[in-house]
């Protein structure tokens, strides 16, 4: 057996021999005289040409998309002035079916196209049938080598990857967010983000990374939250917040360079989305309070929440952020946030006190796709940071440790994987970029 992707035409051996290939029904065309299938098998199309005898067979009047089989036949050029993948097909002169379909597949996968559709209840229960689709094939394959790229860039960084627990007894981003799991005699959390066990291994390791999951009990419904995520961290070592900012951009561009160099994934994503373009660089800076005064000066002003303007200390919602990355229309590094909105563990400015070494990173479409920031390096700071924000000290005992055993400056991010992608490749939402998407209200298929 050999994948489509194989059965190729050229000078080479498979040039007019007899080939063997598996896969499914794509797209079915009965005509007259023959009838035309579009084999699928995962690494691509397949034109197949049935004829004479071979069309009139029982097995053949009930082909359905869907339907499985085993083809047999000589593969060749398609003869000028007509159209197939790769511009090969294969002259069938025998056939198994391995399983029947019942057809009415199409009905669900075609829908999809519309990326709104997945918030309809029956593309999600079906979203095993939907997964059988171009448009989310292509955007599962945009994925995987997304990843890849991402741990090929860190390899050429020399970052080390690890790979941190899920079952936690600690929270990072805030306590309202946390699933709690029956763990033996005690209760413990499924994670919210890696990075306090990114920390402890600095001295060891030196810069790293991890991609895992992270977990949300997020209670609103949004186009980018999601109860579960591939989260990407990074913690790097001695740097400063600067280098942080530099090290994040080449980051960004590296994987997306990563993406682009794959002519079958930069085909995908020019599929999927025919207007991207390689982000300008720099990416455009801007602090937490001149973004606020640029949201209160835009005509007409944005409001908070609350429908008022905003002032220094308001979060920066999603409808506003939105409006922001829409109008500037270029990534943005969005910093300096007031110690009030952000986590315990975030290093305050040292020129103003009243705001962290944070940043986030704004992409158009999406909004926040990256949060980071450098971490407090003092112990009484970070035990101070653990009491005004009524954190139990002694949960963070080992934490608290990595500033008494050779403290260092240091800091790192997260990036959310399926924001990522719905920024590349323009979805509506996060949820069309997962396998099987988790949210408030759907643990299924
Ligand atoms: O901004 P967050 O909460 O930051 C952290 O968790 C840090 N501890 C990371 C670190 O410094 N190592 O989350 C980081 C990113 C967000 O910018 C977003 O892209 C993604 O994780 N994210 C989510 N993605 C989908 N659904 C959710 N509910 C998400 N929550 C965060
Ligand atoms: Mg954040």
């Amino acid at each position: 057996t050999i994948a489509t992707k194989d059965v190729e035409l050229g000078e080479g051996d498979k040039r007019g021999t007899r080939v063997k290939v598996s896969g499914r029904i794509h797209r079915l065309r009965p005509q007259k005289q023959a009838t035309f299938i579009t084999l699928v098998d995962g690494y691509g199309h397949l034109q197949c040409i049935l004829q004479g005898d071979l069309t009139r067979t029982y097995d053949a009047l009930t082909f359905a998309q869907g339907t499985s089989l085993t083809l047999y036949g000589e593969l060749k050029k398609v003869p000028e002035g007509q159209q197939a993948p790769d511009n090969r097909e294969l002259h069938v002169d025998y056939y198994e079916v391995i399983g029947a379909s019942p057809g009415d597949e199409d009905a669900i996968t075609n829908k999809v196209s519309h990326a709104q559709n997945q918030w309809d209840t029956a593309m999600l229960d079906n979203r095993h049938l939907v997964l059988r689709g171009d448009h989310a094939a292509a955007l599962m394959k945009l994925r995987a080598h997304t990843e890849w790229a991402f741990t090929k860039t860190y390899h050429d960084m020399r970052f080390v990857k690890v790979s941190p627990p899920a079952l936690v007894q600690t929270q990072v981003e805030g306590g309202a967010t946390l699933f709690s799991v029956p763990y033996y005699d005690e209760t413990a959390f499924l994670t919210q983000s890696s990075q306090l066990y990114l920390e402890t291994v600095l001295p060891s390791l030196g810069n790293v990374y991890c991609i895992e999951k992270s977990f949300r009990a997020e209670k609103s419904l949004t186009r980018r939250h999601l109860s579960e995520y591939t989260h990407i961290e990074a913690e790097l070592d001695f740097i400063t917040f600067d280098d942080l900012l530099d090290h994040l951009e080449e980051t960004i561009c590296r994987v997306i360079d990563a993406v682009l160099d794959d002519p079958d994934t930069a085909a995908f994503l020019r599929e999927l989305n025919p207007d991207f373009q390689r982000p300008q660089r720099p990416f455009l800076r801007m602090k937490y309070a001149d973004a606020i005064d640029w949201l209160n000066k835009q005509d007409p002003p944005i409001p908070n929440e609350e429908g008022n303007p905003h002032v220094f200390g308001d979060d920066i919602a999603e409808a506003a952020e939105r409006r922001m990355t829409d109008i500037i229309n270029r990534p943005i590094f969005l910093t300096h946030f007031p110690v009030e909105i952000k986590a315990f563990y975030m290093k305050k400015d040292p020129s103003d006190p009243r705001v962290t070494e944070s940043v986030d990173c704004l992409m158009p479409g999406v909004g926040e796709i990256v949060g980071g920031s450098m971490r407090m390096e003092g112990y009484e700071e970070l035990l101070a940071a653990y009491e005004r924000q009524g954190i139990p000290a002694k949960d963070y005992y080992w934490y608290t440790d990595q500033r008494k055993y050779g403290t260092s400056p240091h800091g790192g991010y997260g990036l959310g994987l399926e924001r990522f992608l719905a920024w590349m490749a323009n979805q509506h939402t996060v949820r069309t970029t997962c396998l099987y998407p988790r949210f408030m209200g759907r643990c299924k298929p």
